[in-house]
Protein backbone atom coordinates (compact mmCIF):
# COMPACT_ATOMS: atom_id res chain seq x y z
CA UNK A 1 0.00 0.00 0.00
CA UNK A 2 1.18 3.67 -0.27
CA UNK A 3 3.02 4.84 1.95
CA UNK A 4 0.11 7.09 5.04
CA UNK A 5 2.21 10.26 4.40
CA UNK A 6 1.28 10.01 0.68
CA UNK A 7 -1.99 12.12 0.34
CA UNK A 8 -3.65 10.06 -1.85
CA UNK A 9 -7.48 9.85 -2.76
CA UNK A 10 -8.73 7.46 -5.07
CA UNK A 11 -12.66 8.47 -6.12
CA UNK A 12 -15.66 6.78 -8.03
CA UNK A 13 -18.78 8.41 -9.40
CA UNK A 14 -21.64 6.44 -10.11
CA UNK A 15 -25.55 7.70 -10.93
CA UNK A 16 -28.29 5.33 -10.79
CA UNK A 17 -31.83 5.58 -11.44
CA UNK A 18 -34.67 4.69 -9.19
CA UNK A 19 -36.91 1.97 -10.40
CA UNK A 20 -40.77 2.13 -10.00
CA UNK A 21 -42.52 -1.43 -9.04
CA UNK A 22 -45.49 -2.29 -11.60
CA UNK A 23 -45.83 -5.69 -9.46
CA UNK A 24 -45.20 -4.38 -5.99
CA UNK A 25 -42.74 -6.09 -3.22
CA UNK A 26 -44.54 -5.16 0.01
CA UNK A 27 -43.96 -7.41 2.93
CA UNK A 28 -40.69 -9.28 4.03
CA UNK A 29 -40.05 -12.87 5.45
CA UNK A 30 -37.02 -11.96 6.62
CA UNK A 31 -35.96 -8.18 7.50
CA UNK A 32 -32.84 -8.60 8.60
CA UNK A 33 -31.66 -10.34 5.24
CA UNK A 34 -34.15 -8.46 3.60
CA UNK A 35 -35.76 -11.25 1.58
CA UNK A 36 -39.79 -10.58 0.81
CA UNK A 37 -42.68 -12.79 0.47
CA UNK A 38 -43.24 -12.36 -3.46
CA UNK A 39 -41.42 -11.62 -6.63
CA UNK A 40 -42.04 -7.88 -7.79
CA UNK A 41 -41.01 -6.35 -11.52
CA UNK A 42 -39.88 -2.86 -12.20
CA UNK A 43 -39.61 -0.22 -14.60
CA UNK A 44 -36.20 2.15 -14.33
CA UNK A 45 -36.55 5.65 -14.95
CA UNK A 46 -34.21 7.85 -16.78
CA UNK A 47 -31.29 8.94 -14.93
CA UNK A 48 -32.04 12.70 -16.43
CA UNK A 49 -35.26 13.03 -14.15
CA UNK A 50 -34.83 10.76 -11.01
CA UNK A 51 -31.67 9.50 -9.88
CA UNK A 52 -28.99 9.31 -7.32
CA UNK A 53 -25.32 10.37 -8.29
CA UNK A 54 -22.77 8.94 -5.26
CA UNK A 55 -19.02 9.49 -4.96
CA UNK A 56 -16.93 7.45 -3.17
CA UNK A 57 -13.69 7.66 -2.28
CA UNK A 58 -10.69 6.05 -0.28
CA UNK A 59 -7.72 7.40 0.98
CA UNK A 60 -5.47 6.78 3.98
CA UNK A 61 -6.09 9.56 5.45
CA UNK A 62 -9.53 8.20 6.56
CA UNK A 63 -9.58 7.78 9.36
CA UNK A 64 -13.36 6.14 9.25
CA UNK A 65 -16.19 5.43 7.13
CA UNK A 66 -19.00 8.48 6.58
CA UNK A 67 -21.06 9.80 4.59
CA UNK A 68 -23.02 12.82 3.34
CA UNK A 69 -26.47 12.70 2.02
CA UNK A 70 -27.50 16.23 -0.08
CA UNK A 71 -24.67 17.60 1.27
CA UNK A 72 -25.48 16.45 5.45
CA UNK A 73 -23.52 14.05 7.02
CA UNK A 74 -25.81 11.01 8.29
CA UNK A 75 -24.87 7.81 10.57
CA UNK A 76 -24.04 5.11 8.78
CA UNK A 77 -23.86 2.98 11.82
CA UNK A 78 -27.13 1.27 11.39
CA UNK A 79 -27.60 -2.56 10.34
CA UNK A 80 -28.66 -1.53 6.37
CA UNK A 81 -25.39 0.49 5.67
CA UNK A 82 -22.74 -1.87 7.49
CA UNK A 83 -24.05 -4.97 5.84
CA UNK A 84 -23.42 -3.21 2.29
CA UNK A 85 -20.27 -2.49 3.11
CA UNK A 86 -19.44 -5.23 4.47
CA UNK A 87 -20.46 -7.74 1.94
CA UNK A 88 -18.78 -5.30 -1.01
CA UNK A 89 -15.72 -5.30 1.34
CA UNK A 90 -15.36 -9.14 1.71
CA UNK A 91 -15.22 -9.06 -1.84
CA UNK A 92 -12.93 -6.36 -2.53
CA UNK A 93 -9.57 -7.29 -4.85
CA UNK A 94 -6.05 -5.27 -5.72
CA UNK A 95 -6.16 -2.46 -7.36
CA UNK A 96 -3.28 -1.34 -9.35
CA UNK A 97 -3.79 1.71 -11.29
CA UNK A 98 -0.48 2.99 -12.86
CA UNK A 99 -1.73 6.55 -13.92
CA UNK A 100 -2.20 7.71 -10.42
CA UNK A 101 0.80 5.01 -8.83
CA UNK A 102 -1.99 3.85 -6.32
CA UNK A 103 -1.28 -0.08 -5.59
CA UNK A 104 -4.36 -1.49 -2.56
CA UNK A 105 -4.22 -4.94 -2.06
CA UNK A 106 -7.10 -7.18 -1.11
CA UNK A 107 -5.90 -7.22 2.81
CA UNK A 108 -5.57 -3.35 2.32
CA UNK A 109 -9.30 -2.91 2.00
CA UNK A 110 -10.16 -4.67 5.34
CA UNK A 111 -8.43 -1.78 7.38
CA UNK A 112 -8.86 1.67 4.70
CA UNK A 113 -12.08 3.52 5.49
CA UNK A 114 -14.17 5.40 2.60
CA UNK A 115 -16.02 8.40 2.74
CA UNK A 116 -19.21 8.75 0.89
CA UNK A 117 -21.18 11.41 -0.74
CA UNK A 118 -24.73 11.27 -2.47
CA UNK A 119 -27.02 13.49 -3.53
CA UNK A 120 -30.60 12.82 -5.02
CA UNK A 121 -32.16 15.20 -7.78
CA UNK A 122 -35.80 14.31 -6.16
CA UNK A 123 -37.19 14.35 -2.99
CA UNK A 124 -36.16 11.53 -0.35
CA UNK A 125 -38.42 9.79 1.09
CA UNK A 126 -41.57 10.67 -0.48
CA UNK A 127 -42.39 7.80 -1.98
CA UNK A 128 -40.35 8.26 -4.86
CA UNK A 129 -38.05 5.20 -4.09
CA UNK A 130 -35.18 7.53 -2.89
CA UNK A 131 -33.59 4.36 -0.95
CA UNK A 132 -34.06 1.89 -4.29
CA UNK A 133 -31.39 4.63 -6.11
CA UNK A 134 -29.48 5.16 -2.97
CA UNK A 135 -28.62 1.98 -1.64
CA UNK A 136 -27.99 0.60 -5.69
CA UNK A 137 -25.36 3.25 -7.04
CA UNK A 138 -23.56 2.91 -2.97
CA UNK A 139 -23.12 -0.73 -3.63
CA UNK A 140 -22.52 -0.34 -7.57
CA UNK A 141 -19.82 2.70 -6.65
CA UNK A 142 -18.20 0.50 -3.76
CA UNK A 143 -18.02 -2.14 -6.16
CA UNK A 144 -15.89 0.14 -8.88
CA UNK A 145 -14.02 1.74 -5.97
CA UNK A 146 -12.69 -1.86 -4.32
CA UNK A 147 -12.13 -3.59 -7.81
CA UNK A 148 -15.33 -6.42 -7.21
CA UNK A 149 -15.34 -8.91 -9.86
CA UNK A 150 -18.86 -9.97 -9.18
CA UNK A 151 -22.12 -9.48 -11.82
CA UNK A 152 -24.32 -7.46 -11.28
CA UNK A 153 -27.00 -10.02 -10.03
CA UNK A 154 -24.74 -10.84 -7.21
CA UNK A 155 -24.19 -7.04 -6.77
CA UNK A 156 -28.37 -6.46 -6.28
CA UNK A 157 -28.20 -9.13 -3.76
CA UNK A 158 -25.82 -7.38 -2.02
CA UNK A 159 -27.82 -3.97 -2.45
CA UNK A 160 -30.96 -5.46 -1.37
CA UNK A 161 -29.91 -5.22 1.98
CA UNK A 162 -29.75 -1.83 1.95
CA UNK A 163 -33.20 -1.86 1.30
CA UNK A 164 -35.43 -4.19 -0.84
CA UNK A 165 -36.27 -2.30 -3.81
CA UNK A 166 -32.76 -1.35 -4.86
CA UNK A 167 -32.02 -4.83 -6.08
CA UNK A 168 -33.94 -4.08 -9.27
CA UNK A 169 -32.13 -0.10 -9.66
CA UNK A 170 -28.97 -2.38 -10.94
CA UNK A 171 -30.53 -2.69 -14.31
CA UNK A 172 -32.24 -0.21 -17.09
CA UNK A 173 -35.49 -1.56 -18.77
CA UNK A 174 -37.38 -4.05 -16.91
CA UNK A 175 -36.22 -5.61 -13.85
CA UNK A 176 -37.44 -9.04 -11.85
CA UNK A 177 -36.55 -9.66 -8.18
CA UNK A 178 -37.42 -13.38 -7.58
CA UNK A 179 -37.83 -13.49 -4.37
CA UNK A 180 -35.62 -16.79 -3.77
CA UNK A 181 -36.04 -19.83 -1.63
CA UNK A 182 -32.64 -20.29 0.38
CA UNK A 183 -32.80 -18.57 4.20
CA UNK A 184 -29.15 -17.39 3.29
CA UNK A 185 -30.93 -15.13 0.75
CA UNK A 186 -28.28 -15.81 -1.44
CA UNK A 187 -30.87 -16.70 -4.27
CA UNK A 188 -33.29 -13.11 -3.25
CA UNK A 189 -31.70 -11.34 -6.30
CA UNK A 190 -32.76 -9.00 -9.58
CA UNK A 191 -32.36 -10.27 -13.26
CA UNK A 192 -33.14 -8.11 -16.14
CA UNK A 193 -36.02 -9.26 -18.23
CA UNK A 194 -35.69 -6.48 -21.23
CA UNK A 195 -33.20 -4.04 -21.74
CA UNK A 196 -33.87 -0.20 -21.96
CA UNK A 197 -34.49 -0.37 -25.70
CA UNK A 198 -37.26 -2.77 -25.22
CA UNK A 199 -40.72 -0.74 -25.47
CA UNK A 200 -39.06 2.23 -25.36
CA UNK A 201 -41.94 4.30 -26.74
CA UNK A 202 -43.76 4.17 -23.28
CA UNK A 203 -43.25 7.32 -21.05
CA UNK A 204 -43.76 7.39 -17.62
CA UNK A 205 -45.21 10.82 -16.09
CA UNK A 206 -44.76 11.29 -12.38
CA UNK A 207 -47.25 13.58 -10.93
CA UNK A 208 -46.05 15.04 -7.76
CA UNK A 209 -49.13 15.28 -5.56
CA UNK A 210 -46.77 15.84 -2.21
CA UNK A 211 -42.65 15.53 -1.64
CA UNK A 212 -43.17 15.94 1.64
CA UNK A 213 -41.39 12.49 3.75
CA UNK A 214 -44.28 9.82 4.08
CA UNK A 215 -45.42 9.13 7.60
CA UNK A 216 -45.31 5.44 7.52
CA UNK A 217 -41.97 4.09 6.37
CA UNK A 218 -42.03 1.17 3.72
CA UNK A 219 -40.28 -0.79 6.71
CA UNK A 220 -42.32 0.04 9.81
CA UNK A 221 -45.57 -0.27 7.34
CA UNK A 222 -44.58 -3.66 5.58
CA UNK A 223 -43.80 -4.78 9.30
CA UNK A 224 -47.19 -4.23 10.46
CA UNK A 225 -48.65 -5.71 7.42
CA UNK A 226 -46.69 -9.15 8.01
CA UNK A 227 -48.17 -9.04 11.37
CA UNK A 228 -51.71 -8.16 10.92
CA UNK A 229 -52.83 -8.31 7.01
CA UNK A 230 -54.82 -11.48 6.30
CA UNK A 231 -55.13 -10.37 3.07
CA UNK A 232 -51.53 -10.03 2.57
CA UNK A 233 -51.06 -13.88 2.74
CA UNK A 234 -53.93 -14.54 -0.01
CA UNK A 235 -51.50 -11.78 -2.43
CA UNK A 236 -48.22 -13.24 -1.37
CA UNK A 237 -49.70 -16.89 -2.22
CA UNK A 238 -52.26 -16.71 -4.73
CA UNK A 239 -52.42 -13.45 -6.37
CA UNK A 240 -48.75 -12.20 -7.38
CA UNK A 241 -47.40 -15.68 -8.98
CA UNK A 242 -49.98 -15.37 -11.57
CA UNK A 243 -49.86 -11.92 -12.11
CA UNK A 244 -45.60 -12.18 -12.64
CA UNK A 245 -46.21 -14.62 -15.32
CA UNK A 246 -49.20 -12.04 -16.81
CA UNK A 247 -46.72 -8.97 -16.37
CA UNK A 248 -43.75 -11.30 -17.96
CA UNK A 249 -45.50 -11.94 -21.08
CA UNK A 250 -47.30 -8.55 -21.28
CA UNK A 251 -43.58 -6.65 -21.36
CA UNK A 252 -41.85 -9.58 -23.91
CA UNK A 253 -44.92 -8.80 -26.16
CA UNK A 254 -45.10 -4.91 -25.67
CA UNK A 255 -49.19 -5.72 -25.00
CA UNK A 256 -50.02 -2.13 -23.30
CA UNK A 257 -53.80 -3.20 -22.44
CA UNK A 258 -52.43 -6.27 -20.67
CA UNK A 259 -49.59 -3.93 -18.85
CA UNK A 260 -51.73 -1.51 -17.62
CA UNK A 261 -54.61 -3.50 -16.25
CA UNK A 262 -52.21 -5.45 -14.14
CA UNK A 263 -50.08 -2.59 -13.06
CA UNK A 264 -53.23 -0.31 -12.02
CA UNK A 265 -54.77 -3.70 -10.27
CA UNK A 266 -51.67 -4.57 -8.51
CA UNK A 267 -51.35 -1.22 -7.33
CA UNK A 268 -54.80 -1.09 -6.16
CA UNK A 269 -54.24 -4.77 -4.31
CA UNK A 270 -51.14 -2.68 -2.72
CA UNK A 271 -53.05 -0.41 -1.33
CA UNK A 272 -56.12 -2.65 -0.17
CA UNK A 273 -53.22 -4.27 1.59
CA UNK A 274 -52.36 -1.63 3.69
CA UNK A 275 -55.81 -0.60 4.50
CA UNK A 276 -56.16 -4.17 5.89
CA UNK A 277 -53.10 -3.70 7.97
CA UNK A 278 -53.63 -2.97 11.56
CA UNK A 279 -53.33 -0.02 12.37
CA UNK A 280 -54.42 0.87 8.54
CA UNK A 281 -52.10 2.55 6.38
CA UNK A 282 -53.24 5.65 4.06
CA UNK A 283 -50.24 6.48 1.48
CA UNK A 284 -52.78 8.07 -1.07
CA UNK A 285 -54.60 10.79 -0.64
CA UNK A 286 -58.09 12.75 -2.57
CA UNK A 287 -55.64 14.00 -4.87
CA UNK A 288 -54.32 10.78 -5.89
CA UNK A 289 -57.73 9.17 -6.15
CA UNK A 290 -59.21 12.08 -8.26
CA UNK A 291 -55.65 10.98 -10.54
CA UNK A 292 -57.42 7.41 -10.35
CA UNK A 293 -60.76 8.36 -11.58
CA UNK A 294 -59.55 10.03 -14.10
CA UNK A 295 -57.38 7.90 -15.77
CA UNK A 296 -60.04 5.23 -15.33
CA UNK A 297 -62.68 7.11 -16.74
CA UNK A 298 -60.11 7.65 -19.96
CA UNK A 299 -59.51 4.65 -20.51
CA UNK A 300 -63.33 3.68 -20.32
CA UNK A 301 -64.00 5.80 -22.86
CA UNK A 302 -61.35 4.72 -25.32
CA UNK A 303 -62.20 1.91 -25.22
CA UNK A 304 -58.93 0.84 -24.57
CA UNK A 305 -56.00 1.32 -21.94
CA UNK A 306 -53.84 4.86 -22.44
CA UNK A 307 -52.47 4.85 -19.51
CA UNK A 308 -51.54 2.62 -16.35
CA UNK A 309 -51.15 4.06 -13.13
CA UNK A 310 -49.31 2.87 -10.13
CA UNK A 311 -48.28 4.84 -6.42
CA UNK A 312 -45.85 3.43 -4.30
CA UNK A 313 -45.40 4.17 -0.16
CA UNK A 314 -47.09 8.07 -0.67
CA UNK A 315 -49.74 9.79 -2.53
CA UNK A 316 -47.72 10.84 -6.09
CA UNK A 317 -48.81 8.55 -8.71
CA UNK A 318 -46.46 7.50 -11.77
CA UNK A 319 -48.19 7.31 -14.49
CA UNK A 320 -47.27 5.10 -17.71
CA UNK A 321 -48.56 6.58 -21.20
CA UNK A 322 -48.43 4.21 -23.97
CA UNK A 323 -46.14 6.72 -26.16
CA UNK A 324 -45.32 10.48 -26.28
CA UNK A 325 -48.91 11.79 -27.97
CA UNK A 326 -50.45 9.89 -25.16
CA UNK A 327 -48.37 11.50 -22.59
CA UNK A 328 -49.30 15.08 -23.72
CA UNK A 329 -52.73 14.28 -23.53
CA UNK A 330 -52.38 13.24 -20.45
CA UNK A 331 -50.45 16.27 -19.00
CA UNK A 332 -53.04 18.07 -20.80
CA UNK A 333 -56.07 16.02 -18.53
CA UNK A 334 -53.85 16.74 -15.50
CA UNK A 335 -53.73 20.71 -16.15
CA UNK A 336 -57.15 20.71 -17.23
CA UNK A 337 -58.57 19.16 -13.46
CA UNK A 338 -55.56 20.44 -11.45
CA UNK A 339 -55.11 23.90 -12.59
CA UNK A 340 -51.96 25.77 -11.92
CA UNK A 341 -52.16 28.04 -8.99
CA UNK A 342 -55.62 26.82 -7.70
CA UNK A 343 -55.94 24.44 -4.06
CA UNK A 344 -56.05 21.46 -6.53
CA UNK A 345 -52.95 20.28 -4.40
CA UNK A 346 -50.55 18.90 -7.51
CA UNK A 347 -46.75 20.50 -7.08
CA UNK A 348 -45.19 19.53 -10.63
CA UNK A 349 -44.79 16.34 -13.15
CA UNK A 350 -41.79 14.50 -14.06
CA UNK A 351 -41.40 13.47 -17.51
CA UNK A 352 -38.97 11.22 -18.48
CA UNK A 353 -38.34 7.84 -20.66
CA UNK A 354 -37.26 4.48 -19.40
CA UNK A 355 -33.51 4.09 -19.19
CA UNK A 356 -30.35 2.51 -18.46
CA UNK A 357 -27.58 2.23 -15.59
CA UNK A 358 -25.18 4.98 -16.26
CA UNK A 359 -21.78 4.46 -14.62
CA UNK A 360 -20.06 7.78 -14.64
CA UNK A 361 -16.97 6.45 -12.81
C1 LIG B 1 -44.09 0.30 -2.15
O1 LIG B 1 -37.57 -1.09 -0.70
O2 LIG B 1 -38.32 1.05 0.40
O3 LIG B 1 -42.05 0.93 -3.20
O4 LIG B 1 -36.83 -2.99 1.88
O5 LIG B 1 -37.78 -1.87 3.89
O6 LIG B 1 -36.14 -0.65 2.42
P1 LIG B 1 -37.25 -1.70 2.50
O7 LIG B 1 -38.46 -1.13 1.65
P2 LIG B 1 -38.48 -0.42 0.24
O8 LIG B 1 -39.99 -0.72 -0.17
C2 LIG B 1 -40.52 -0.39 -1.40
C3 LIG B 1 -41.95 -0.69 -1.41
C4 LIG B 1 -42.70 -0.16 -2.61
C5 LIG B 1 -42.94 -1.26 -3.64
C6 LIG B 1 -41.76 -1.66 -4.50
O9 LIG B 1 -40.87 -0.83 -4.78
O10 LIG B 1 -41.77 -2.82 -4.93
Amino acid sequence: MADESQKWVLMVTAQTPTNIAVIKYWGKRDEKLILPVNDSISVTLDPAHLCTTTTVSVSPTFDQDRMWLNGEEISISGGRFQSCLREIRSRATDVDDKEKGIKITKKDWEKLHVHISSYNNFPTAAGLASSAAGFACLVFALGKLMNVKEDHSQLSAIARQGSGSACRSLYGGFAKWIMGKDDKGTDSLAVQLADEKHWDELVIVIAVVSSRQKETSSTTGMRDTVETSLLLQHRAKEVVPKRILKMEEAIKNRDFASFAQLTSTDSNQFHAVCLDTCPPIFYMNDTSHRIISLVEKWNRTEGTPQVAYTFDAGPNAVLIARNRKTAALLIQKLLFCFPPNSDADLNSFVLGDKSILKDAG
